[in-house]
């Protein structure tokens, strides 16, 4: 049995409908209307224990407030939602023990208390063990480094010490399905590295995750299914290496040539091949077809023809992938 499933799930949001401008605005004030929005569209989503799902999708397209149908924050409009064979909505306290949360925007932390409080409250309010806690802090600190800032004030945190303080807030009960709406969100380099390290730690120890984010290199290295999701509705739910081999066609080497590029010159020469300038007068771009040239037959090409001076592979990017079923651009699913 899957750990968790949603079945036709929606969620319909009564927002004000106003006139426009003052009088508007004033109308409303009399007689109030209101209209009806779908923030999620009957979605059917069902997660294996031990899967690390990536949710994606452009902003307000309701990715989080599936997370809060799933989490049982909110009650859905229509449909049902299923976690550990439980009601999350109406068996919140029993689902509480079993899930944890992470909303990115916000904080979980008591503001006013040193880190460690915040984490014992959490201690006796799931039960856990004074030899879990104390083994769980240990790992915290070793893969996250919360040690240091254990006794400041959660008000005195820099983003990056709060938000990986808040995971610990919400992994302090061991649960089996976590539930992360942007982890990462403005955080810097190194500790994004650091936080993605973390959970690929928890995903390989078993917990199954499900993980929002707009940045697609937490994604690619985090998860390895993906669903995208845009205007409420799921527009694509796969592994993320089938969506690249799918959508990426095309392969891409980047060239530093000893002189001038110049890109039409070289497009009537290997007119096969699309090129582009790169950022210095020197380098270009050769993009090609990966279903009729392999990558060793066009370095052969380009080397012998062109002897550049440095060459370089481009990555397939996920990002213009996504873009595209952003879009609306690739067939949806
Ligand atoms: N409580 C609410 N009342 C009315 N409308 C809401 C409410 N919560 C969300 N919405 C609307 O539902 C839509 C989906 O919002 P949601 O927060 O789920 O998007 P999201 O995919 O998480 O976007 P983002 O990437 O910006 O976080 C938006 O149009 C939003 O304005
Ligand atoms: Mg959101």
């Amino acid at each position: 049995m899957p750990i968790l499933q949603a079945n036709s799930l929606s969620k319909r949001f009564r927002r004000p409908d106003k006139g426009s401008g003052f009088k508007g605005a004033i109308k409303h004030l009399v007689q109030r209307k209101y209209k009806n929005f779908t923030a999620v569209d009957g979605i059917d989503l069902e997660i294996e224990a031990g899967e690390s799902v990536a949710y994606v999708g452009p902003n307000g397209a309701g990715k989080s407030t599936t997370v809060k149908l799933l989490t049982g924050i909110l009650k859905p409009s229509e449909g049902t939602v299923r976690v550990m064979g439980r009601d999350p909505h109406t068996e919140r306290i029993a689902n509480a023990h079993g899930i944890g949360v992470l909303f990115g925007q916000r904080t979980q932390l008591w503001w006013d208390l040193p880190v460690e409080e915040s984490l014992k409250l959490l201690k006796h309010m799931y039960g856990v063990s004074d030899a879990d806690y104390k083994a769980r802090i240990a790992k915290f600190d070793e893969l996250l480094g919360l040690g240091e800032y254990m006794p400041a004030l959660a008000r005195t945190l820099s983003l990056g010490q709060r938000m990986r303080a808040d995971l610990a807030c919400a992994l302090i009960h061991n649960p089996k399905m976590v539930y992360l709406d942007e982890p990462t969100i403005g955080l810097d380099i190194s500790v994004k590295d650091r936080l993605r390290a973390f959970l690929r730690q928890i995903v390989d120890d078993g917990t199954t995750l499900l993980l929002t984010s707009h940045d697609l290199a937490d994604i690619e290295e985090v998860c390895e299914r993906i669903v995208v999701i845009d205007e409420g509705r799921i527009a694509y739910d796969g592994p993320i290496h089938e969506l690249k081999a799918h959508y990426i066609t095309t392969k891409a080497v980047n060239l530093i040539l000893e002189g001038q590029a110049d890109v039409v010159k070289l497009a009537e020469k290997f007119p096969d091949y699309v090129w582009s300038a790169g950022e210095a007068a020197s380098e270009v771009t050769v993009t090609y077809e990966s279903a009729r040239f392999t990558t060793a037959g066009v370095l052969g090409d380009l080397t012998a023809q062109l002897a550049p001076r440095d060459l370089s592979l481009s990555e397939p990017s996920i990002e213009d992938v996504i873009r595209r079923l952003y879009a609306g651009e690739l067939t949806k699913k």
